[in-house]
């Protein structure tokens, strides 16, 4: 039997979920509607998704679906990007509060500033962003092809790597580029505690440490493996190993668990007291089944991005896209 150790997810309560569920799966079926989940979202949500992935899959879903109404069950920079690829859709999400620490990390005025700082710099920024971010970029990646992406850049051609600066010094040490970063970071990914960490690998020696690329340096450098959401998945289903220490948001255990039944996967420990749910992004969180009922019943709320903003970023979303097709033909 495969164990799952986290803090635990908040499940809704007073709710019939089942009857919450159904209700959601006729919805989606009457209105034909995609519902689009991250991996990060909580389990009740990931079963009722038409498609469950890391930032490039669901782009890659939004670039290509049939859809009239694409409902997005992520952060707020996800459905932004789904939005900018289809102008002629109804793009809602079950919460606009849903933000991102790391895109949050990068606001527009600064970062003009800061390529005007910077001549002669093509700016590649992680998908973590604004689409005013997006707007000002040369290209767009997501953790599954950034080293893909920089690679693609002539040698001699100077970089910006923005928001992610933990994100960007694994990839200085992976291409041997040099990249002028910008310093944004994740809540989430910042707040694993190395000490507690090499704690629970002492009681389990015989576990493998897999890592998401936005954890700190200290925590990759003792990771045996490092990638996306899908990535750690994927590794886990096809290792030889029986058990895992999982750096990254938690909502990742359930489709892990899914992917490797019979292996035990342990959450890695953040900073803070054993109180707090900090391997848990609050915002991914910000979504519930009621929330999502309700989206989906009054087509709310809907993203918008002026035709400006989109019509620039639309270009380095597209590039990316075009440059990854290798890691969408191994899924
Ligand atoms: P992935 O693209 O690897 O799913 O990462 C998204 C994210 O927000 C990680 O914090
Ligand atoms: Fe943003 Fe971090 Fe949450 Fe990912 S885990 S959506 S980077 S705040």
């Amino acid at each position: 039997m495969s164990r799952v150790e986290t803090r635990g997810h908040r499940l809704a309560t007073n709710v019939d979920q089942p009857a919450l569920q159904n209700k959601i799966r006729e919805l989606k079926k009457s209105k034909n509607a995609v519902l689009l989940a991250h991996y990060y979202q909580v389990p009740e949500i990931q079963d009722l998704a038409d498609y469950v992935g890391d930032s490039l899959g669901l782009s890659q879903q939004a670039a290509g679906t049939s859809a009239d109404i694409i409902v997005f069950a992520g952060v707020l920079f996800m459905a932004e990007t789904a939005k900018i690829l289809n102008p002629e859709k109804k793009v809602i999400v079950p919460t606009l509060e849903a933000g991102c620490s790391l895109a949050d990390s990068a606001p527009p005025v600064g970062f003009k500033k800061f390529i005007s700082e910077n001549p002669g710099h093509l700016v590649v920024t992680y998908i973590n962003c604004s689409a005013e971010i997006k707007a000002m970029s040369d290209l767009v990646c997501t953790s599954s092809n950034a080293e893909r992406i920089i690679d693609s850049i002539p040698e001699w051609q100077p970089i910006i790597f923005a928001p992610d600066k933990n994100l960007g010094r694994y990839l200085i040490e992976k291409t041997g580029r040099t990249m002028k970063l910008w310093h944004g970071s994740c809540i989430v990914h910042e707040s694993f505690a190395i000490d507690k960490l090499l704690n629970l690998y002492q009681q389990h020696p015989d576990a493998k440490i897999i890592a998401h690329p936005e954890a700190e340096g200290h925590i990759l450098k003792v990771a045996n493996f490092i990638g996306s959401t899908a990535a750690l998945i994927d590794y886990a289903r096809n290792d030889e190993a029986q058990k895992y220490i999982v750096a990254t948001e938690a909502g990742i255990l359930h489709k892990m668990k899914e992917a490797a039944p019979h292996k035990e996967l342990l959450a890695a420990p953040s900073n803070e007291n054993n109180t707090c749910a900090c391997s848990e992004c609050g915002f991914m969180k910000m979504n519930t089944l009621e929330n999502l009922y309700h989206c989906l019943v009054e087509e709310r709320h809907e993203i918008h991005i002026p035709d400006t903003i989109r019509h620039k970023a639309i270009l380095p979303i597209q590039r990316m896209l075009e440059l990854s097709k290798p890691e969408m033909e191994n899924r």
